[in-house]
């Protein structure tokens, strides 16, 4: 299994307040599924993620991890999972604005130390992958919004990662352009890759295989 949790909770001290952002998830994901998670704004979809992803920790509960113990991973384990076996996508990018395309898609190799020679090459494979052969050249500021979001998976593919995970990747598009970017992810599925997707978009969970609701910081 490729991802198997149980009771997950995250709590989020503010001082003297506590916000139990998820408060007991138990959840089993398949590889090669492709899942939405959709609820509420503030519902816990993007803490669950972060978890998912090795980018936070719970506050209590288990995740296994390609049966790994998520909690018994040392610092490096981790990076290793976040650099080399899962990929992200963002709503606002996260691009470097300084850096062209192919600079920033190559981010996670240079991570890495990967030979520069070795890292353009791929690079440019995956902008052509996802039809940005003409772009490699530009900056974020002189692309579209739609190419921007391609880059960035770009940038999550160049490690070739099983999974991938999207929080709300459409959710600064318009709906022709956001309906583009979940083309680009049912054809990363149908190559066999895991993909989890976060949205409140009716629409674009209506692509995947199967939805998860979370209310609450609980599972409906
Ligand atoms: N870093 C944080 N510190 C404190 N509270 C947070 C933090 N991140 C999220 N929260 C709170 O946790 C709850 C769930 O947030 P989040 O996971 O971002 O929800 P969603 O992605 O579904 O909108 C919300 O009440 C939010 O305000
Ligand atoms: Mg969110």
């Amino acid at each position: 299994m490729l991802i198997n949790t149980k009771g997950l909770t995250k709590v989020y001290k503010m001082g003297n307040i506590e916000v139990h952002a998820l408060r007991g998830i138990d959840l089993q994901i398949e590889e090669g599924e492709y899942i939405a998670i959709t609820g509420p704004s503030g519902s816990g979809k993007s803490t669950l993620m972060h978890i998912l992803g090795c980018l936070d920790t719970p506050s209590s509960g288990t995740y296994l991890f390609r049966d790994r113990e998520v909690q018994n991973l040392s610092e490096d384990e981790l990076a290793n999972i976040r650099n080399q076996e899962v990929g992200f996508v963002f709503q606002t990018f996260n691009l470097l604005p300084r850096l062209k395309a192919y600079e920033n898609v190559e981010l996670p190799l240079i991570y890495s130390n990967t030979k520069a020679s070795v890292s353009e090459d791929r690079a440019f494979k995956v902008l052509e992958k996802v039809g940005l052969q003409e772009r490699i050249n530009h900056r974020p500021t002189e692309l579209s919004g739609g190419e921007c979001q391609r880059v960035a998976i770009a940038r999550a593919l160049i490690t070739n990662p099983k999974v991938i995970f999207a929080d709300e990747p459409t959710g600064n598009l318009d709906t022709k352009t956001g309906n583009e970017i979940m083309e680009l992810f049912s054809s990363l599925h149908k190559e066999g890759r895991t993909l989890i997707v976060v949205t409140h978009d009716p629409e674009v969970s209506s692509y995947t295989n199967r939805i998860i609701k979370i209310r609450d910081g609980i599972l409906t």
